[in-house]
């Protein structure tokens, strides 16, 4: 069994965070969110695995999964999932595998679905019932049988939403055969399954455990940041100085908490500085980021991004890499902001 991660996407609902640097390298709970992808396939016993990438994510990719045993494929073009599958064709070769898509989040793992392939099925889809299906593939079950598969219905049949993992047997390929872009303009792996079903094959649903998350919009990602954060088990390998650390919180080495409260669960990742501040629960501080003189709760500081001296607290906030936000002193009492394309800002 093999592993393919998709990580080709332009990850537009996520900009400006993804003008410069692709969707699963974001951290969440201090890791790139594609951290928790590989690690979920090699715990469920998948050792050979290829990321896809396209010419403008396979830089920060690679850097971001230095060290891990992961292969790449290159897709020129985001032109669908089906299409992201099509051009791994060479390294999947003739065996089954899973496609995983390199933004969502499993809590528990895929061992479920691969556990279900093994009865012997043209495929395995990962289901979960969510309140409004129609930004998801959505899927139709007769007992564990999905007999109907539908792209972003507009008028969804059911409330089970496709989630981003899928185990495929070799017949995926004839069905991936003949595909023709979607009204979207993509090829979509929705459809070759449909092509699986036309054909009288086996597809079965398997009903996600525990929590699932696509990390499409900013509050999915403060949402997995605060799942995963639950999960933390607290761990101090920096300098803690005249500070109260409270519940789980993590500081990572070569990180510096003096004067400051911490209320977990929080991470303050290596090199970090956090100084007369406070950081309440729910907020992950990246490697080198700086909160000086301020408050920060239930939000996300990237790499590098600081936080200095700002009176009100920051909140539902997500700072990318090497953002700075500070106060001015001084007059004119104004606003001074130099702002990226579609930065989102509000201002109290
Ligand atoms: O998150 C679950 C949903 O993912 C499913 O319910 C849908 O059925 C499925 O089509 C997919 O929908 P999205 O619109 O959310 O897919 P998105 O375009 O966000 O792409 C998912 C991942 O695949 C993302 O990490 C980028 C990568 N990708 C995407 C495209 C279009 C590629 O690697 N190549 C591509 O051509």
């Amino acid at each position: 069994m093999k592993g393919l991660i998709l990580a080709a996407g332009r990850g537009t609902r996520l900009r400006p965070l993804t003008h410069t640097r692709p969707k699963p390298v974001i951290r969440v709970a201090g890791r790139p969110i594609i951290h928790y992808a590989v690690e979920n396939l090699l715990e469920a016993g998948v050792e050979e695995i290829g990321v896809v990438v396209s010419p403008e994510t396979e830089g920060d990719l690679r850097l971001a999964l230095e060290g891990y045993p992961v292969g790449y494929v290159l897709q020129e073009e985001p032109q669908g999932l089906a299409h992201a599958v099509a051009v791994a064709r060479d390294f999947l070769g003739g065996s089954p595998f899973v496609l995983y898509l390199g933004d969502n989040l499993f809590q528990k793992g895929i061992r479920p679905y691969l556990e279900a392939f093994q009865e012997g099925v043209s495929a395995v889809i990962a289901l979960v019932r969510v309140a409004d299906p129609r930004q998801f593939g959505v899927a139709v079950l007769e007992g564990d049988r999905i007999v109907r598969l539908l792209e972003k219905p507009k008028e969804p049949p059911s409330d089970l939403a496709v989630a981003g993992v899928y185990v495929f047997s070799e017949e995926v390929w004839e069905a991936l055969g003949d595909l023709k872009p979607s009204a979207r303009g993509e090829y979509e792996i929705t459809d070759a399954i449909q092509g699986l079903l036309d054909r009288g094959k086996k597809v079965v649903g398997v009903e996600v455990q525990g929590w699932w998350k696509d990390t499409g919009r900013p509050e999915d990602l403060l949402d997995a940041n605060r799942l995963l954060l639950e999960e933390l088990s607290p761990r101090v390998e920096g300098e803690v100085v005249e500070s109260t650390l409270t519940g789980r919180v993590v500081v990572e080495k070569g990180a510096r908490v003096a004067g400051s409260t911490v209320i977990g669960p929080a991470f303050i990742g290596e090199g970090a500085e956090v100084e007369g501040a406070y950081v309440g629960p729910f907020t992950s501080l990246g490697p080198g980021a700086r909160v000086v003189g301020s408050e920060v709760e239930y939000s996300i500081l990237e790499d590098q991004a600081a936080l200095e001296h700002v009176a009100l607290r920051l909140q539902e906030s997500i700072l990318g890499v090497g953002v700075k936000v500070r106060s001015r002193n001084g007059l004119p009492r104004a606003h001074r902001l130099v702002l990226g394309d579609l930065s989102q800002v509000e201002l109290a």
